[in-house]
């Protein structure tokens, strides 16, 4: 403990910050630059003000007695940074606000007649009314993706993650007390089923809370004196600050800083998982991660390639796309491509009769709507995309088939090049063969300009007329020449139905009398 304070004495000097004042009072203001950008704690342990971020500057609370700025909650995480321009004001009022352009406020914490704001050193930032002893607001009530020491997260709060190391916006996954008891870590939308760790507590009633003291014991409480669950043990560290994080890879990690040895900081005492690729989605749709040399990959599944690399938790679209179940032509392979060890969030519409991995590949490969299968041995499951939640791991059974589409043409590289080569292919083809088919068409459209279409189908009396003159306006639009013109499958649906209006096709070989 001496080592501790004088530890914190060194800090309160070195900040050398004249204003280390830890009760703030009404009209006391911050900036993001220059002598006052922050309130520290009695100790300099911790700070409340601006700090940077992305492109400008955030206001949070982070531990300012260590080398590394380590942001511990963060104000209004899902707005824009604020600029070098904003000041930080403890209203006359009593409100924290921004001011940022001439007259606009943004109020950060929204308490009106807080008296006095107060940087504790437990990390806790506080407002009091009048009387100095009511707490109207406090951080430690508010969690964003920190618990810290005697922080407690009460029944119904959530910790999200970050989006990344340098930006508190809100991230992907979360941590909840549920009610139920259970502490349950979940991808970005929470539902049943999607939960990628929990401590199995659920239906040790509604009051259950996740505690964290000074010695790096965490641990859930039924109520205020029972134990339910010991996450970790104590340990024996003098000097040492704990803190609980919901990290940006979805992991739950137990920091530990060693106050009296600035190069043993950061240390992880616990974790949720060991895996670091087990935080569920972290890859996005359609990707998967891999961990090399400690760190994590992002891949996507074959015939894949990421939406945005600086970004991969958007995950992976088709290198090459065929308009949905429109039969590819002469230039386009379809090629069922396996990943093995796989284990997804299934969207199985269909699980046909197909026993062998071969079989389950021609099942999909012979459905248009399938876009990948799950063959778990006995059952071959088809599935629409996106695959979410993909995770590649040795123990995992099953197979995907992922349906790719490849140009024969081209390889994919260059898909401007690629449309233009293949439409060069193709003229030539009708020039050539696809001819009688050419034919085929202007007279189909012929017979439909002159309003004989019957002469298209073989007449037994019983023809709708209407309902013919339809499906072939449909049918020439299908077959435009121009992959732009044809419609969608929606839309057809819609035309079929006759809730959209059918415009007049036009002649689909006119391009032909161009060549
Ligand atoms: C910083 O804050 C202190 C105490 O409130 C004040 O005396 C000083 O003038 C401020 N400095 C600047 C540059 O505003
Ligand atoms: C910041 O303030 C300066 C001077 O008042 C002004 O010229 C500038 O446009 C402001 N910048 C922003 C981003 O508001
Ligand atoms: C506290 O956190 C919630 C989100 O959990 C947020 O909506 C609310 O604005 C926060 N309140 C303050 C005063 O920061
Ligand atoms: C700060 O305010 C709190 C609440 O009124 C009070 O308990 C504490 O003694 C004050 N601290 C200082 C250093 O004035
Ligand atoms: C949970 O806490 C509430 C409020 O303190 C109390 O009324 C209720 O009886 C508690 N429930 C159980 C099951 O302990
Ligand atoms: C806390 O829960 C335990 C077990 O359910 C019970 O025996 C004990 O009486 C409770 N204590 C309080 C203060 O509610
Ligand atoms: C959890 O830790 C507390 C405090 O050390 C102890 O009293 C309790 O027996 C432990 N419970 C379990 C299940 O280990
Ligand atoms: C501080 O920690 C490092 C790394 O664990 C160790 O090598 C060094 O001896 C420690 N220094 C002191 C003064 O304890
Ligand atoms: C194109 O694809 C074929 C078959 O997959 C492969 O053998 C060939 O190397 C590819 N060429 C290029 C340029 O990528
Ligand atoms: C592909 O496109 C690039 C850029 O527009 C162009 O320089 C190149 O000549 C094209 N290649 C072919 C084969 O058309």
């Amino acid at each position: 403990m001496a080592s501790f304070i004088a530890f914190v004495t060194i800090i309160s000097l070195a900040s050398s910050v004249a204003n280390a004042q830890s009760n703030v009072t009404r009209g006391s203001s911050l900036k993001p630059t220059g002598d006052n950008t922050s309130w520290l704690s009695p100790s300099g342990l911790y700070a409340f003000g601006f700090y940077p971020q992305s492109q400008g500057y955030a206001v949070g609370i982070y531990i300012a007695g260590i080398p590394k700025r380590t942001v511990v909650w963060t104000a209004t995480r899902d707005k824009l940074p604020f600029t070098r321009n904003a000041t930080l004001s403890f209203t006359s009022d009593g409100r924290l606000a921004v001011a940022q352009t001439q007259g606009q406020e943004i109020n950060l914490i929204d308490t009106s007649g807080a008296y006095i704001a107060s940087m504790q050193d437990s990390g806790n930032f506080v407002l009091y009314d009048t009387t100095g002893t009511r707490v109207l607001w406090q951080s430690f009530d508010n969690s964003t993706e920190t618990l810290l020491v005697g922080q407690r997260l009460l029944p119904e709060q959530i910790l999200f993650s970050s989006v990344s190391e340098t930006d508190q916006s809100i991230g992907m996954f979360q941590l909840i007390m549920q009610t139920d008891g259970n502490l349950v870590l979940y991808p970005d939308m929470a539902f049943l089923g999607s939960a990628y760790w929990a401590t199995g507590t659920a239906g040790d009633g509604p009051n259950v809370t996740l505690n964290l003291d000074s010695s790096g014991f965490l641990y859930l409480l039924q109520n205020s004196t029972f134990f339910i669950r010991n996450l970790t043990q104590e340990y024996p560290e003098n000097d040492a600050l704990y803190l609980l994080k919901l990290d940006v890879d979805g992991i739950l990690r137990l920091y530990y800083h060693d106050l009296s040895n600035m190069s043993r900081n950061g240390a992880v005492r616990w974790a949720s998982s060991s895996n670091k690729c087990d935080g569920k989605g972290l890859c996005g749709p359609n990707g998967y991660c891999v961990v090399e040399n400690d760190a994590t990959r992002c891949i996507c599944i074959p015939g894949f390639e990421a939406i945005d690399v600086g970004c991969r938790r958007l995950g992976c679209r088709r290198t090459y796309t065929v308009e949905n179940c429109k039969i590819p032509d002469a230039d386009t392979a379809i090629q069922m491509t396996n990943l093995n060890n796989v284990a997804l969030n299934e969207a199985t519409y269909a699980i046909p009769k197909a026993p062998t991995q071969d079989q389950c590949s021609s099942a999909c490969l012979n459905d248009c709507n399938c876009e990948a299968a799950l063959f778990t041995g006995q059952e071959c499951r088809l599935q629409r995309l996106p695959l979410r939640y993909i995770q590649v791991t040795d123990n995992q059974p099953n197979v995907a088939l992922i349906k790719v589409y490849t140009s024969t043409v081209n390889n994919g590289s260059n898909p401007t090049n690629q449309s233009i080569h293949i439409k060069k292919v193709r003229e030539k083809k009708i020039m050539v063969i696809d001819y009688d088919e050419a034919i085929l068409e202007e007279w189909m459209y012929k017979c439909y300009e002159a309003r004989e279409l019957l002469k298209l189908v073989d007449y037994d009396g019983d023809v709708e007329l209407k309902r013919l003159e339809q499906m072939v306006k449909i049918g020439l639009w299908c077959i435009q020449e121009e992959p732009s013109l044809r419609p969608s499958m929606k839309r057809v649906v819609l035309m079929l139905e006759g809730t959209v209006k059918i415009p007049i096709p036009p002649n689909p070989t006119s391009f032909l009398s161009v060549v």
